[in-house]
């Protein structure tokens, strides 16, 4: 959460922050702002205001002021309102600053240094520059460790020091920082996104050492005084795909990709028409080893995991959990060296999973990440990581990620599956071919979006809204449900076809649409039953069903025809089609499709 950048070098340090926060709006876009050195002068100056940073821009635009060293910050507010004056940077006597996490003892800081006079803020950031500007006598590096033993929690900082014109420095615990050298100069980000225009070539700023950037060279130094030699990693997105390629909003776009990234998941995953993990770098014995799997996730990629939940029990007859990252540790979780631990994130930033990565590690799980972004937080902590190519992706609500997970994890049950006897050959091979018959399906899906966009438009009044189904119909909602709340602010409910008479009918009234997937053959004669028991009390149904299953249901039903595969694949084009409506029932609406209200992409806190 919170997007940071600094930037040091030769050109107008202005439009390269602004630019790159906008790029990095997605981790957060309550307030904005930067602090730049004058050239003439080396003060610092500050610019900050609620609002997205095309509100910031037109308050600069007519400054005068020339700069070519400066930092920026759009916020997620954690402690303080959203207000102008908790916006970032934050200023205390000689020291600027901007943070991503939370510092969780700021209070007691507070009182043991007693600051509060200085404070103009209610953020736990201002503390730190308090705290920093406390020690300070010139010796910025020595300060700063100083300081960072004294800070709870997690943070990237960044940092100016008044008397130290063009120089920034960094520290971070938890929080990314990527880092970058390039031809006009030294970069910083919390997010490759905002590196990717400048340079291909970018590390990750190691924890416990203190990063110093000058217009022509950095060093980094350790805690224990020696200079860290960075990890340099290659940057392998096309950089192009960023844009929106015409589309209004990049959700739509996002959607739009699923055949290519899908494909881009799986093409050199396949050998001879098997699975295979030897780009990985995966053994077969951490896939045959493991007698339990437990799955580590949040929000969509926990939808995610409970597809393959679903999967590992049907083909492997495996005992698999599927935890909420942020509960797992603290339910007592049965790991230990017998357990592959699956950790699925988009960003691999994601705390909650991260922590319960090095929880489950600790009790000797194996871990195995299924993640987007190369040399991430999660994917440094992990024994095995499958990365998904779903390539940048900007919208906060989450498809393509989705989708490519769902790929890797399609790949990981069939290599299982052959490893460890559940299929033979040809079953795994019989299974592959259907498999690579999704981005086929899918594209069928994305021709169909006008009449997806039709059925939208009759929900868009909706306050409320059911999403019912049963089996892996109820978890392909459960993702479909979440994008159409967090897109639209409808008030939306997945829930179990069979359990709605246990409770929730009773929130079935004419004026709450439902929406029923079907796609299960061996459940659809129960679930219809469900459906006309919803209907039978006024709702209006909306029924998004496999193609083969529907005939004589075309009469009483508003339908969406799903193209057909194999029950057990039919999730790719439902949750497809499920996007869809969200994205249209978003836009119909006027809402800012790519930037939902209270949402960040990149989740840095507990
Ligand atoms: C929803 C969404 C979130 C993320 C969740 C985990 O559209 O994007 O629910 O899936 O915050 O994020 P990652 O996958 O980065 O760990």
């Amino acid at each position: 959460m919170c997007g940071i950048v600094g930037y040091t070098g030769v050109k107008d340090a202005r439009e390269i922050l602004l630019d790159s926060l906008e790029l990095l709006e997605h981790r957060g876009y309550d307030s904005v702002g930067i602090a730049r050195f004058d050239s003439e002068t080396s003060q610092v100056c500050v610019d900050k205001c609620v609002g997205r940073v095309r509100d910031l821009r037109r308050e600069c635009e007519q400054e005068t002021l020339s700069s070519t060293c400066g930092i920026g910050h759009t916020r997620w507010a954690t402690h303080g309102a959203v207000l102008e004056k908790n916006a970032h940077p934050h200023r205390c006597g000689k020291v600027t600053i901007v943070h991503n996490g939370i510092v969780e003892n700021y209070r007691q800081l507070i009182e043991n240094y007693e600051l509060q006079e200085q404070l103009v803020s209610e953020t736990d950031t201002e503390v730190v520059a308090a705290l920093l500007d406390h020690y300070y006598h010139g010796d910025a590096q020595r300060t700063i460790q100083k300081v960072a033993g004294k800070l709870k929690g997690t943070y990237a900082l960044v940092m100016m020091f008044e008397d130290q014109p063009g120089v920034i420095y960094a520290i971070r615990n938890v929080s990314p920082i990527v880092v970058a050298e390039c031809e006009e100069g030294m970069m910083l980000a919390s997010d490759l996104t905002a590196l990717g225009q400048f340079t291909k070539q970018y590390f990750v700023m190691p924890e416990h050492a203190v990063l110093k950037m000058e217009a022509d060279r950095m060093t980094l130094v350790g805690f224990d005084g020696n200079v860290v030699e960075p990890e340099l990693l290659t940057l392998d997105w096309e950089m192009q795909s960023l844009g929106k390629n015409g589309y209004p909003f990049y959700m739509e776009k996002e959607i739009m990709e699923q055949p290519d990234t899908f494909m881009a998941t799986v093409k050199n995953r396949i050998v001879n028409g098997l699975p295979d993990f030897t780009v990985d770098g995966v053994s077969d014995e951490a896939l045959t080893s493991c007698k339990r799997i437990c799955v580590v996730a949040c929000g969509t990629a926990w939808h995610a995991g409970l597809m393959l939940q679903a999967l590992v029990k049907s083909v492997l007859h495996m005992h698999i959990d599927v935890e909420l990252a942020s509960e797992f540790m603290y339910s007592d979780p049965v790991i230990n060296e017998n357990t592959l631990l699956i950790a699925v994130s988009q960003s691999g930033e994601t705390v909650d999973t991260l922590e319960a990565v090095k929880y489950a590690k600790q009790k000797g799980a194996k871990c195995l990440a299924v993640l987007n972004v190369r040399g991430s937080s999660i994917a440094r902590e992990s024994d095995y990581v499958l990365y998904t190519e779903a390539g940048p992706e900007i919208a906060v609500a989450s498809t393509k990620a989705y989708t490519t997970q769902l790929a890797v994890m399609y790949l990981l049950v069939a290599k299982m599956a052959l490893l460890r006897g559940e299929y033979t050959v040809e079953e795994t091979r019989h299974y592959m071919e259907e498999f690579q018959r999704v981005p086929e399906a899918i594209s069928k899906v994305l021709e169909q979006r006008k009449e997806i966009h039709v059925v939208a438009k009759n929900v868009l009044e909706a306050k409320d809204l059911f999403m019912i189904g049963r089996g892996m119909d109820y978890s392909t909602l459960l993702e479909g449900s979440l994008k159409l709340k967090e897109v639209s602010y409808i008030h939306s409910e997945a829930y179990a076809a069979g359990e709605l008479k246990h409770g929730p009918i009773a929130l079935i009234a004419q004026d709450v649409p439902v929406v029923a997937l079907v796609t299960q053959e061996k459940l659809m004669s129960k679930e219809l039953s469900n459906i006309k028991e919803v209907k039978a009390r006024g709702a209006s149904v909306v029924l998004f069903i496999k193609q083969s299953l529907a005939e004589q249901l075309k009469e009483d039903y508003e339908l969406v025809l799903l193209p057909d595969l194999e029950d057990k694949f039919m999730v790719f084009p439902a949750v497809v089609a499920l996007q869809l409506l969200a994205y249209y029932v978003s836009s119909d609406k006027g809402f800012d499709v790519d930037k939902p209200r209270n949402l960040a992409k990149v989740v840095t806190v507990e």
